[in-house]
């Protein structure tokens, strides 16, 4: 089994993924930017070869040196689990003729309007949208579609850029702090609960799936930076409030021709209960999602990923056993961290619960939270019971403070 793993090094947790790879069989070549010299060993143990690219988002050139790189030998799959790269390693599939999503099935997953048009094509509730390219287009998409709204790059990423408008006046406001997109989707402002929907699939089947809630909506804590950012995996996903979403996430998976491995959807509840789809990706979520899966079940979604694409087979349980929450703390003042408040009391009444701490350390530079969800640092703990678990995240999110100068 050959696979080409592009991005192999970067994000770091792709090191995860060549490490699953690697233990279910594969022999995997890696495609980085990263010269081979400054590759951390840990990771090059895993890889059969690597090549050095100058640029890794330079699609066409990336193809062309894949292409060139592994001529002769006979490629098995070609994989990325990161959002810039999934579009080149479905070029290459096609390239080299072998299985998986084809360039026009993982469209469907990179542009935000032709998603939004397949997964209504199938019946399913989408946030009624237009494709805008200028002010002009703009602002008849809004005669049109009625406020509040939403405008948005059209295949953005961590809330960047994006902007609630409810009136034309704010619509004439976000319009000049939006120069530089090119293209946007202009669309129906859905209120209500927001969570994910992610999968690990075999032929477009969820062979895992979880579903985890956002506390508040991302647009709300990626624009306040007082919050402190939860996210929390629902351990029971028979009940009533999650299940019409799952059923949801099935059918667009169906509607966009997924093929294989990972999902990450969102969808909104809205107050009535009604389900809306908001967006998906063919790859796993990001700020450590993964790992929070991997401590509701225990189990180690890296290597099933790797199972399940190579051998179309999935062997980890899924049975839940916690409600997992990430609380990500963003630190008062600028600068250096000069301390940690809360800390010591909320770990001697409640550590057992948790699960990783990753706060950055007294001294250390604060990160720009506008630049990362994980901002400066994290908690993950979990708990089987979800109302318990929620309360230790919101006693983490108020009651520990970490404070720059
Ligand atoms: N139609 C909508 N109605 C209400 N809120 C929306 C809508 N579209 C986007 N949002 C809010 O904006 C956030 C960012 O939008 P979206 O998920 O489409 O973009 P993104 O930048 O790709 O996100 P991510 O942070 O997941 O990378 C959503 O998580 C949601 O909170
Ligand atoms: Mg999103």
């Amino acid at each position: 089994m050959k696979v080409v793993f592009l991005a192999p090094s970067y994000p770091p947790e792709m090191q995860q993924y060549t490490r699953g790879l690697a233990e279910v069989g594969a022999a995997v070549y890696g495609v980085g930017d990263q010269p081979v010299g400054s590759l951390a060993p840990s990771l090059k143990q895993h890889l059969v070869d690597y090549l050095q690219v100058p640029k890794l988002l330079d699609e066409d050139d990336v193809v062309n040196r894949v292409h060139a790189w592994m001529r002769g030998r006979a490629v098995d799959r070609v994989l990325a689990n990161w959002e810039v790269m999934v579009m080149t390693a479905a070029r290459l599939r096609e390239r080299f003729g072998v299985p998986g999503m084809s360039v026009d099935a993982v469209r469907g997953f990179r542009d935000k309007q032709v998603m939004k048009e397949r997964v209504a094509a199938a019946g399913l509730r989408v946030p009624r949208s237009v494709r805008v390219r200028t002010a002009t287009d703009a602002r008849e998409g809004a005669a049109e579609l009625g406020y509040p709204l939403v405008l948005k790059p059209i295949s953005g990423a961590g809330s960047a850029d994006t902007y609630e408008v409810r009136s034309d006046r704010e619509l004439e406001d976000v319009l000049g702090r939006m120069h530089h997109i090119e293209e946007a989707s202009l669309e129906e402002f859905i209120e209500g609960d927001e969570f994910t929907y992610d999968t690990v699939c075999i032929g477009g089947k969820p062979a895992f799936a979880n579903v985890a809630q956002y506390l508040p909506k991302p647009l709300i804590a990626r624009t306040n930076e007082w919050i402190s950012p939860v996210i929390v995996t629902v351990r029971d996903l028979r009940q009533p409030a999650v299940a019409d979403g799952l059923a949801l996430g099935e059918s667009v998976l169906g509607a966009l021709g997924m093929g294989d491995g990972f999902t990450h959807m969102e969808w909104f509840r809205k107050p009535g209960g009604e389900v809306v789809f908001g967006e998906i990706g063919c790859r796993p979520g990001g700020a450590h999602l993964v790992d929070q899966m991997n401590y509701t079940c225990d189990i180690d979604l890296f290597r099933e990923w790797a199972r399940a694409v190579c051998w179309n087979t999935f062997e980890a349980p899924t049975r839940r056993k916690y409600n997992v929450a990430i609380i990500f703390k963003r630190a008062k003042g600028q600068g250096r961290i000069s301390r940690i408040t809360g800390l010591a009391e909320f770990m001697r009444a409640h550590g057992e619960h948790v699960v990783e701490m990753k706060l950055l350390p007294v001294g250390t530079q604060r990160r720009n939270w506008k630049h990362t969800l994980v901002s400066d640092g994290f908690i993950m703990l979990r708990h089987p019971d979800w109302a318990t678990a929620c309360e230790l995240a919101n006693l983490v999110a108020t009651q520990v403070t970490l404070y720059a100068e």
